[in-house]
């Protein structure tokens, strides 16, 4: 029997019901789908009170440590983020503050945003995208932007933003099925260097 991989989805909103957490579950569960992976959500009340008051990661405390840990080990990362004053929100940031530098080389990553307004839209390229670029994370082409008219009772709703989720999930999932020890001998030793 083949690996069973990990998804793991990180929203980096409080709110309760979160549209980002919604979206974020959403693009995670259809692409684990594709290739019958597990699949763990979180958000920023699952590590609240611990991640505000980490300013040290030797120092966490333990479902720190457990968030980090399956981050860390996932075979793919889910990350969204509602826009705050044009960016994502500080803890969101916070989170990967307290991540060593290589720990998501070549991750594959999805990114995803909310925002009231399409005008932060750029969010994915301007604050995303340069964040896990310098992690080294092998960042799927497709990102994920909706405002609120995209949803209905904080669900993903509306066709485009459906078709987008599809379309990210094949991606990833295409990113999966070519993973590196896939790949023949000389790509195997480029994938190692
Ligand atoms: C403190 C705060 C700042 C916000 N700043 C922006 C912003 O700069 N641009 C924008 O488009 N939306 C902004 N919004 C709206 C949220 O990004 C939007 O409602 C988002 O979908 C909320 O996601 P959630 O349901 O996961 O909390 C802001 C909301 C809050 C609470």
């Amino acid at each position: 029997m083949g690996k069973t991989f990990k998804f793991v989805g990180f929203a980096g909103s409080s709110s309760r019901p979160s549209r980002t957490r919604n979206l974020v579950e959403a693009i995670t569960t259809t692409a684990a789908k594709r290739i019958g992976a597990t699949t763990t959500i979180y958000d920023l009340n699952e590590i609240h009170p611990s991640l505000g008051s980490t300013l040290d990661p030797s120092t966490a405390p333990l479902d720190l440590v457990e968030l980090i840990e399956a981050i860390t080990n996932a075979d793919a990362l889910i990350v969204g983020s509602p826009v705050y004053k044009g960016t994502y929100t500080g803890l969101f940031k916070h989170l990967f503050d307290l991540i060593e530098p290589k720990a998501l080389k070549d991750k594959p990553v999805v990114l995803s945003a909310t925002g009231g307004s399409e005008r932060h839209a750029l969010v994915l390229d301007h604050g995303l995208r340069p964040l896990f670029a310098f992690f080294s994370a092998d960042i799927v082409a497709t990102g994920v932007y909706a405002t609120e008219t995209d949803f209905t009772d904080h669900q993903p709703s509306s066709a485009a933003l459906l078709s987008r989720i599809d379309r990210v999930a094949l991606e990833l999932s295409w990113r999966i099925n070519t993973a590196r020890d896939e790949f023949p001998e000389p790509l195997q030793i480029l994938a190692q260097a």
